[in-house]
């Protein structure tokens, strides 16, 4: 398959069947990742691989309840109920967490904090700029990923998760916090078939000079 196919072919998946992914694939999901380019080339990334059917159910819970709590007042003015708004999320979750597996991505801080900062995290995460090449370099890494699962013909999805939910995600693997949670990519077998939109070049020419 051309990588075009390839790009065109890749659906957000968001039902996913329960049959296994080899490691061999999710070895190649990440290598796609860590060939990605990245800001200076520092490869500012750090992977978890989850297959822990208690430990997905545990961050699935946290992750319901961070989502619920960030849309909260959103729901609200729109007149939908809290519970309404719990059961939306959990069905549109329990969907996601039939995966067989996860690739938690974080963003290495204190890489990039010693290639281009004085190796101090904090003054990294200050400077938005440099902190935001290394966020950038970290999206090309997963787009890579997302890719590589499609041309497995296997189903992806990126997804993003409260930013408060960043510290107990953290807790809840030991995983140090100089490693950002950055997203939690699902990795199955598809149980859907999305559609995919019709798009052009031409839509989104501004001009030919
Ligand atoms: C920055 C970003 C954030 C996204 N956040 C979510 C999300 O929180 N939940 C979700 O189900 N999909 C999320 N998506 C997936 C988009 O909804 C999806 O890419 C879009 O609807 C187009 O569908 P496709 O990926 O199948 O082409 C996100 C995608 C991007 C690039």
């Amino acid at each position: 398959m051309s990588i075009l196919d390839t790009i065109k072919k890749r659906r957000s998946i968001r039902i996913f069947k329960p049959d296994k992914v080899s490691k061999k694939e999710i070895n190649s999901i990440i290598e796609a990742g860590i060939w990605a380019p990245s800001s200076g080339n520092t490869k500012p990334f750090k992977f978890l691989i989850l297959d822990d059917r208690d430990k997905i159910n545990e961050f699935f819970a946290l992750t319901l309840e961070s989502i619920v709590r960030w849309k909260k007042e959103a729901a609200k003015k729109k007149g939908i109920s809290l519970t309404e708004l719990y059961e939306n999320y959990k069905k549109y979750l329990d969907g996601i967490k039939k995966a067989p597996v996860f690739i938690f991505v974080f963003l290495d801080l204190e890489k990039g904090a010693h290639s281009f900062t004085d190796g101090n995290v904090p003054h990294l995460v200050s400077n938005g700029y440099l902190y935001n090449s290394l966020r950038d370099s970290v999206f090309l890494c997963v787009e890579n990923m997302l890719l590589e699962a499609t041309a497995l013909g296997l189903g992806s999805l990126y997804f993003e998760l409260p930013s408060a939910s960043k510290t107990p995600i953290n807790k809840l693997f030991s995983i140090n916090n100089s490693n950002e949670f950055f997203t939690c990519i699902p990795i199955g077998y598809a149980d859907e078939e999305p559609p995919a939109d019709e798009r052009t070049v031409e839509d989104f020419l501004l001009d030919i000079i």
